[in-house]
């Protein structure tokens, strides 16, 4: 039983790390950034725990402020964008979660390119991530459903 989201995450990531062309085939035929943006969650529980699109834009505004307020973190968004930050995860987590949205983003790989992330980059941000959906109440099984959707971007997201 996994009871943690970080572990969730964890258990993904070496799931993908594993086995990427065969997850690739089996998930998507339109290729590698396909497979690192993910596809939504099945079916309209996980939405309704997040709190439909209300709660996921107050998810999501708290999530903005403890990223670029985390200490561990906080520097890389200096100079960022917020605005479109903020307006490109909201969207980006309400398709992921299955809500009435569509992500016109960057895919992954290449918002992040250039950066220099690291695992630890991506490690603060996945728990920064836990204590929102925390804030906003969401139950565990929920948050599990929404770091395993974002465990296996992290291969897109980290290049040191
Ligand atoms: C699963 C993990 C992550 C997801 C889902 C994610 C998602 C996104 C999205 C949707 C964008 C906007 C793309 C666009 O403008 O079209 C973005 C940009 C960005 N992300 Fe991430 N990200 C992740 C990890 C990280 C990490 C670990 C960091 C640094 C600690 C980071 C820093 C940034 C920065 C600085 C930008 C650019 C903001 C700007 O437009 O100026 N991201 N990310």
């Amino acid at each position: 039983m996994i009871r943690s989201p970080i572990r969730a995450a964890l258990v993904a990531a070496t799931v993908i790390a594993s086995a990427p062309l065969a997850l690739a085939q089996a998930t998507t035929s339109a290729g590698e950034a396909a497979l690192a943006d993910g596809t939504p969650i099945k079916g309209d529980a996980v939405y309704k725990a997040f709190n439909e699109k209300a709660g996921i834009d107050r998810l999501t505004d708290d999530f903005v402020h403890r990223i670029t307020t985390d200490p561990r973190i906080a520097a890389r968004f200096q100079g960022a964008n917020l605005t479109r930050l903020t307006f490109e995860l909201k969207a980006q987590f309400c398709y992921l979660l299955n809500g009435p949205c569509t992500y016109a983003g960057k895919d992954m790989k290449t918002a992040h390119q250039g950066m220099g992330l690291r695992n630890r980059d991506f490690n603060a941000l996945a728990e920064d991530m836990q204590k929102s959906m925390d804030a906003e109440h969401v139950p565990f099984w929920a948050q599990n459903q929404l770091m395993a959707k974002l465990a296996p971007m992290q291969h897109a997201v980290v290049t040191k």
